[in-house]
């Protein structure tokens, strides 16, 4: 022994170390070295009972709690991994002292016990970390897949999207087989821009409400189409929407429309109806101003007899400004999933449950101003209580008693309402993200959104014809607000709407 390794010999690590290494040779007295073992040794121990943990909650089918889950799948094997690399670095450190002669080398000798030891202990350590680390990165890749994961982590930055991804047809398919689909070059996109969201929900500098569209969706086409191949989408359907109108007796109406869904029938024919736009042999592709493609100045229908430039009325002809996009499903269903409903539309949908008891005078109309005017707070439902007994004492005096005598109850089920859908410390309002599924505004009035963005005959081709805003074109309208039940043609199954 030197000089050098007299003094290194003061520091109790390194007594340790010398320690260590004589009960356990295969650690080098080298505190790097010490140190990564330990570390290992210590995540070992607690993966162990983590996985233990993880096996117990499986049986006793008890969801695991997401951050437990996030020092289990993530911490813990990133502590084994560096542990391990540090055990490796001490290993190389003491492998270039021993080569500049610092250091007299250990001969071992081949087959002996201690080489027999050594060899041994190698074996098994290698083997346990190999089936923790694989096992541990298999979950951790899926817990970091998982719908909890992306809602709870970032618990309030994803509320919103995760409430009303809850509620949807989609409920049970994974964010990421939508956000991040299958292949190598998605998933590290997507983990990479998973990192700078970590990184800006920490230092608070994330947008509110976040932005939509989704810059780094991978295209439609890719996600969708996994699950609803074009083939599948054809003939027509039918929708009944059942209504409640703003007047005192809450009236019942029905608006029927049978929609061209269409599609892609059979390969060789051709496509028609609403999913003409996806057939393969044809694309559409717009041009618009805006980040939330709203403003649509041009467009550009291809199929196979050619092209056909739309150009929006007024503008210029030359102008390239704005950007090309080629239009998939996600330009009409923008909401597959985080689906945010209008007023008029959630409470349309709460009398028809039985929720909101259309007996009592006016309820239909004041409870949609109470909606718009009350903003979710700690006491949402007391506000809405005191906003409609204002409203009812000062317009509606004679029908207060009706009103208070539901009163909680109708506070209750708005404040659910409210609460699914306005999110004040996001940023989301009503109509924050609307759905590009229709055409009305969040009055339910026509508007220039969703499909009337193109289709509002206002688009000319160079041969004079416009992007039709035929009403036949989409759907048959067989009825509208119909509110006389009897004159409902006798195909229209009415089930619920009576008051
Ligand atoms: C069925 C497919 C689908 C699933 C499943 C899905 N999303 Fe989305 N998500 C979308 C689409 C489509 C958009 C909107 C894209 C656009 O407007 O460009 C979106 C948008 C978002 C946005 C941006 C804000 C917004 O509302 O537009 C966030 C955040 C988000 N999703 C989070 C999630 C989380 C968290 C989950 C799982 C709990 C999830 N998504 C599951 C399809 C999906
Ligand atoms: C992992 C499979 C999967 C993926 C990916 C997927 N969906 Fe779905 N989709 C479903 C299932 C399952 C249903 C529910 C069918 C039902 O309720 O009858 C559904 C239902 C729908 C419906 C009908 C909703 C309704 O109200 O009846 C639409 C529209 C839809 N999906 C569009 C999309 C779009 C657009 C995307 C891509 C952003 C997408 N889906 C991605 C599986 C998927
Ligand atoms: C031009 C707009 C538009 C495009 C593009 C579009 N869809 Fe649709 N889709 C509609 C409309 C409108 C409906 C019927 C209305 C409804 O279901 O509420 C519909 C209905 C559906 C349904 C439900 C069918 C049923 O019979 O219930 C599915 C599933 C669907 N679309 C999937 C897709 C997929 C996948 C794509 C992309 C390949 C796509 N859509 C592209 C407008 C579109
Ligand atoms: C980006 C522009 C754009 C948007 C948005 C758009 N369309 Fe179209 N659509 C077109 C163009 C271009 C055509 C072909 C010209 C025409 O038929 O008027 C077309 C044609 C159609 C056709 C006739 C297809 C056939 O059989 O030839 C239907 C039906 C249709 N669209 C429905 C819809 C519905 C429903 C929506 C909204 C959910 C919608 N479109 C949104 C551009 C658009
Ligand atoms: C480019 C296609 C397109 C054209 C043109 C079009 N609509 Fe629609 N319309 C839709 C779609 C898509 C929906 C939504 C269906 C749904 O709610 O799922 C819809 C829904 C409606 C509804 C039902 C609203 C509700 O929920 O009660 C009415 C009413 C309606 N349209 C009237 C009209 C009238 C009137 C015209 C003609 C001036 C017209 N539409 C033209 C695509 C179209």
């Amino acid at each position: 022994m030197n000089k050098n390794e007299d003094r290194r010999q003061k520091t109790p690590l390194d007594r340790f170390g010398i320690w260590f290494n004589s009960k356990l040779p295969f650690f080098y007295s080298n505190w790097v070295t010490t140190l990564g073992s330990l570390m290992a040794v210590v995540a070992v121990l607690l993966l162990l009972v983590a996985l233990f943990m993880h096996i117990f909650l499986t049986f006793v089918d008890r969801p695991s709690n997401p951050y437990v889950d996030l020092i289990g799948f993530m911490v813990l094997p990133m502590l084994l991994i560096g542990g391990l690399l540090l055990v490796f670095l001490g290993a190389w450190i003491n492998r270039r002292r021993k080569d500049k002669g610092e250091r007299g080398t250990v001969a071992i000798e081949i087959g002996g016990p201690e080489f027999r030891r050594k060899v041994f202990i190698s074996a098994v350590v290698g083997v346990v970390t190999l089936v923790l680390l694989s096992s541990f990165s298999y979950e951790a890749y899926h817990f970091t897949d998982s719908a909890e994961f992306c809602t709870n982590i970032c618990h309030a930055v994803m509320e919103p999207e995760g409430v009303a991804y809850e509620r949807s047809p989609h409920a049970n398919v994974p964010c990421v087989k939508c956000h991040i689909g299958p292949g190598a070059d998605w998933f590290v996109r997507a983990k990479l821009s998973g990192l700078r969201q970590v990184v800006a929900v920490v230092r608070d500098s994330y947008s509110r409400p976040i932005p939509a569209p989704v810059e780094n969706l991978r295209p439609a086409r890719e996600t969708c189409e996994a699950c609803h191949w074009p083939e599948k989408l054809h003939g027509s359907k039918m929708i009944l929407r059942e209504h409640f109108e703003s007047d005192r007796d809450n009236t019942p109406s029905v608006t029927t429309l049978m929609v061209k869904v269409g599609g892609l029938h059979s390969p060789g024919l051709p496509s028609s109806g609403v999913h003409w736009h996806v057939d393969p042999r044809n694309e559409v592709r717009y041009r618009v101003l805006d980040h939330a493609r709203q403003d649509i100045v041009e467009v550009i229908q291809k199929t196979e007899d050619g092209e056909v430039r739309y150009l929006r009325e007024g503008a210029d002809p030359e102008s390239t400004e704005g950007e090309w996009r080629v239009m998939d499903c996600i330009d009409c269903h923008n909401r597959p999933t985080h689906i945010f409903e209008v007023p008029g539309q959630a409470l349309d949908k709460a009398f028809l449950a039985g929720e909101l008891d259309a007996n009592i005078p006016w309820l239909r109309r004041e409870a949609e101003r109470a909606l718009r005017e009350v903003e979710p707070n700690h006491d949402t439902a007391g506000t809405i209580a005191a906003f409609l007994t204002d409203v009812y004492t000062d317009e509606h005096a004679e029908d207060l008693d009706a009103l208070r005598s539901e009163l909680s109850e109708t506070a209750t089920v708005l404040t659910d309402i409210l609460e699914r859908n306005v999110f004040p410390e996001m940023g989301i309002g009503w109509g924050t993200y609307a759905s590009h599924l229709q055409h009305m505004d969040i009055d339910g009035e026509m508007a220039d959104t969703g499909c009337f963005r193109c289709h509002d005959e206002e688009h000319v081709s160079e041969d004079g014809r416009y992007i039709s805003q035929d009403c036949d074109q989409c759907h048959i309208l067989m009825t509208e607000r119909e509110e006389d039940m009897d004159a409902l043609p006798d195909f229209v199954p009415v089930f619920l709407t009576r008051p």
